[in-house]
C-alpha cells in the first residue's frame, strides 16, 4: 500500500512526491502523458532544452521559493527581455525608455511622458466601451497600434472593439531604459532543463507514465492511503455540473540549420496579419552556441473539450462553476487537489512551488 498516490508529474504533484519521499512516505505517480514534468517539460533537441508546451521562465520575489529550487538546478542569469516585431518594426518591451526613444526620439523620461500624455489626451473618455477605446485612453495612437492591437485580437480571437474594456486595466509604462520584463528580484532557467529538476524531485518516487487516473480510478484508488489529484477538477466529477473553459494555444516547432534565427529568445507580432504571436527561439535561454537552432511560432486557439487546456478563463461563470466543484473538493476526506488544473487557476511556476510546499507542510506534519 502506498501512502499517496500523486495523480500528474508537473510541477506540483512532483514537489509533493519529493517532500512525502523525505518523510519516508511511499508514493506512485500517475502521469497520463509519456514523460513527466507536465507543462515545464523540456525535452533536449540538437543540444538545445526545448520548452516544449511554451516559455518557461523562472522568476519570483519569494526568497523562500528561490532557495527551495535551487536544490534541483543551477540557474542561469537568463532575464526575459522580448522584443516586439511590427511590420519588421522592432521594439523593446515591456513598454520602457527604449520603446519610446526607438517610437518618437524622445530621450528623457518627461519628453516620454509628455509625448504619452498628448496622445491619451486625444482620446481621453471616462467610460472606455471597449478594450480599443481603453488601450488609447491610457496610452494613445502610437503605442495601441503598433504593440496592443494585433497582439490582443490574435490572442482572444476578436476585434479590439467587441472586447472589454476591463481586459486591460492598467498598461505599465516604464520611465526608465530598462528591457527587463519581470519586476521580481530572482530570476533564471534552470541549466540542463526543467525535466531534468523534475527527474530529481521524484527520485523516491515511483513512477507510471502513460496511465490516466480516471479511467482506471477504482483501481488506483484501492492502492493508496490518499490521493493527490493535480489533473482538472471538472474532469474528476465526471463534469456533473458542467465544463470548465480554457483558452488554449499551439506550437510550430521546426529544427533550422542556422546558428541564430532571431537574436532573440522571445520575439513578440503585434499585427494582426501575422497569424501567430510569438516565436520563441529555445537556445537563447541558455546562451546556446550549438550549430543549429529551434524556433516555435505560438498561436493561440479556441479550446475544446480534449484540447490541452492552458489558461484557465476566470470569468464569473467559469468561477461560479469552480466554486461548486470547489464545495465537493473540500468534503473529500482522502483527496488533496493541487496545482493549476485542481485549483481552476493560472499559476506561474513560484506561485505552485509556494502552494505545494504549504500544502505538504500541513499535510506531512
Ligand atoms: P501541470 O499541468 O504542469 O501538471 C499536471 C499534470 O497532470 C500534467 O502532466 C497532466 O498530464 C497530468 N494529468 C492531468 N490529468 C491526469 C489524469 N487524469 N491522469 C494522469 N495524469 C493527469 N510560469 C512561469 O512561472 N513562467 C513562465 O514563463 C510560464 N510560462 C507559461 C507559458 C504557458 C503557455 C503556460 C500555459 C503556462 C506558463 N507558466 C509559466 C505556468 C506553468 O506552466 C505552471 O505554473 C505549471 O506548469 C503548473 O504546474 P502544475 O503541476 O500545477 O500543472
Amino acid at each position: 500500500m502506498y501512502d499517496y498516490l500523486i495523480v500528474g508529474s508537473g510541477l506540483f504533484g512532483s514537489i509533493f512526491a519529493y517532500e512525502a519521499g523525505k518523510k519516508g512516505k511511499q508514493c506512485l505517480v500517475v502521469e497520463k502523458r509519456d514523460h513527466i514534468g507536465g507543462n515545464i517539460y523540456t525535452k533536449e533537441v540538437e543540444g538545445i532544452q526545448v520548452h516544449q508546451y511554451g516559455a518557461h521562465i523562472f522568476h519570483t520575489s519569494n526568497r523562500e521559493v528561490w532557495e527551495y529550487v535551487q536544490q534541483f538546478a543551477e540557474f542561469n542569469r537568463y532575464t526575459n527581455s522580448p522584443v516586439a516585431n511590427y511590420k519588421g518594426e522592432i521594439y523593446n518591451l515591456p513598454f520602457n525608455m527604449n520603446t519610446f526613444n526607438k517610437l518618437w526620439g524622445v530621450v528623457t523620461p518627461a519628453e516620454a511622458k509628455a509625448k504619452i500624455e498628448e496622445q491619451a489626451a486625444a482620446y481621453r473618455t471616462e467610460h472606455p466601451a471597449n478594450l480599443e477605446e481603453q488601450a488609447l485612453n491610457l496610452v494613445g495612437k502610437d503605442i495601441y497600434e503598433k504593440l496592443i492591437k494585433g497582439y490582443t485580437e490574435k490572442q482572444w480571437g476578436h476585434r479590439a472593439t467587441e472586447l472589454p474594456p476591463e481586459i486591460i486595466k492598467r498598461l505599465p509604462v516604464r520611465y526608465i531604459y530598462d528591457n527587463n520584463y519581470f519586476n521580481d528580484i530572482y530570476q533564471g532557467i534552470p541549466i540542463g532543463g526543467y525535466t531534468a529538476m523534475i527527474e530529481k524531485m521524484l527520485a523516491k518516487a515511483e513512477v507510471r507514465l502513460g496511465v490516466d487516473y480516471l479511467e482506471h480510478k477504482d483501481e488506483l484508488d484501492a492502492l493508496a492511503e490518499k490521493i493527490v489529484y493535480t489533473g482538472p477538477i471538472d474532469a474528476y466529477y465526471g463534469y456533473q455540473f458542467g465544463e470548465l473553459e480554457y483558452r488554449s494555444v499551439s506550437f510550430e516547432t521546426e529544427v533550422l540549420d542556422q546558428p541564430n534565427y532571431q537574436g532573440n529568445a522571445v520575439v513578440n507580432y503585434t499585427e494582426y496579419e501575422v497569424p501567430y504571436t510569438r516565436i520563441i527561439e529555445h537556445k537563447h535561454f541558455e546562451f546556446g552556441t550549438q550549430d543549429k537552432t529551434v524556433i516555435s511560432r505560438e498561436y493561440p486557439a479556441a479550446w475544446k473539450k480534449g484540447d490541452e487546456p492552458y489558461y484557465p478563463v476566470n470569468n464569473e461563470k467559469n468561477n461560479m462553476l469552480y466554486h461548486s466543484y470547489e464545495k465537493l473538493a473540500k468534503e473529500e476526506k482522502k483527496v488533496i487537489f493541487g496545482g493549476r488544473l485542481g485549483t481552476y487557476k493560472y499559476m506561474d511556476m513560484h506561485h505552485v512551488v509556494a502552494e505545494a510546499l504549504r500544502v505538504t507542510k500541513e499535510e506531512l506534519i
